[in-house]
């Protein structure tokens, strides 16, 4: 009689492997990488660009919803203006260069930021990028663009003041659900894990709302060393904390 096959162990294979719904990452350090090569501190922004075509695919790969990446602050501009050309310079030419293989690998992107005061031919491929993704349902990539938490607040403030005033809201719906259903990309869950790489222990204006129970994971690499083993390290200290959200209850990460 034929020996019953024994039960199969249940599957501990990479599909599984829980990983954050959404991952923010504040990719810092492009200068001093350079600096400390006696690079020039464009080269650093276009290593940095190389790192972040590994990142996203190494996100897809991992099964992350949704990977936010600051590129781009408001405060951004107070740069020499040389640095703030390339800066726009590299941003066209990762759309230009990447969007047709961004939409193969099913990527959807959209963009946070203020669009006002963008040239107008960065604005059209910001615009070009979320149209030609827009019905890909694999990874979301949320471009954090010419983007300032405080602005991204007062501008979901004055669309609720301009309800009340056109007499559409009473002043107390000017709730913090409200105002959070206002920001620029509210449809999307809260980022449950913020990456900042560099060394830098701060948030510079990112995501200031919706970090408010986000695991912070600091890393001592420069941007553009970051790879998919750096990101596999922060999720996996990610996966040690315990997240409680003001209770008692304690909840490991994703
Ligand atoms: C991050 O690297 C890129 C952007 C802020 C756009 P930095 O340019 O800030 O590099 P460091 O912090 O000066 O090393
Ligand atoms: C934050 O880095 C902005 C981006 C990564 C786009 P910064 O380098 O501008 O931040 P600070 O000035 O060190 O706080
Ligand atoms: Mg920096």
């Amino acid at each position: 009689m034929p020996m019953p096959k024994a039960e199969a162990p249940a599957a501990v294979d990479d599909a599984t492997f829980e990983v954050p719904r959404h991952v923010a990452i504040i990719m810092d350090g492009n200068g001093r990488w350079a600096s400390a090569r006696g690079l020039p501190r464009t080269e650093g922004h276009r290593r940095g660009v190389e790192a972040l075509r590994k990142t996203v695919r190494a996100a897809g790969d991992m099964g992350i919803g949704v990977l936010t990446i600051f590129s781009f602050s408001s405060e951004n501009w107070s740069r020499p203006p040389a640095e703030v050309r390339d800066l726009m310079g590299l941003l066209k030419l990762f759309i230009r260069h990447d969007l047709a293989e961004l939409h193969r690998s099913n990527v959807r992107v959209r963009v946070i930021g203020e669009r006002e005061g963008l040239a107008p031919d960065i604005r059209r491929l910001l615009e070009e990028a979320e149209e030609l993704t827009r019905d890909n349902n694999g990874l979301i990539l949320i471009v954090a663009f010419n983007y300032g938490a405080r602005q991204e607040i007062a501008r979901a403030a004055q669309k609720l003041a301009a309800d009340v005033l056109a007499g559409n809201m009473p002043i107390e719906g000017i709730t913090a659900e409200a105002l959070g259903r206002n920001l620029d990309a509210a449809d999307l869950p809260d980022p449950d894990l913020i990456i900042r790489t560099s060394g830098e222990q701060r948030l510079s204006n990112f995501l200031l709302w919706q970090a408010a129970y986000s695991e912070l994971v600091f890393v001592p690499t420069y941007w553009p060393d970051f790879d998919r083993a750096t990101l596999e390290g922060a999720i996996a200290e990610y996966r040690r904390r315990e997240r409680r959200f003001g209770g008692l209850v304690a909840r490991t990460g994703s």
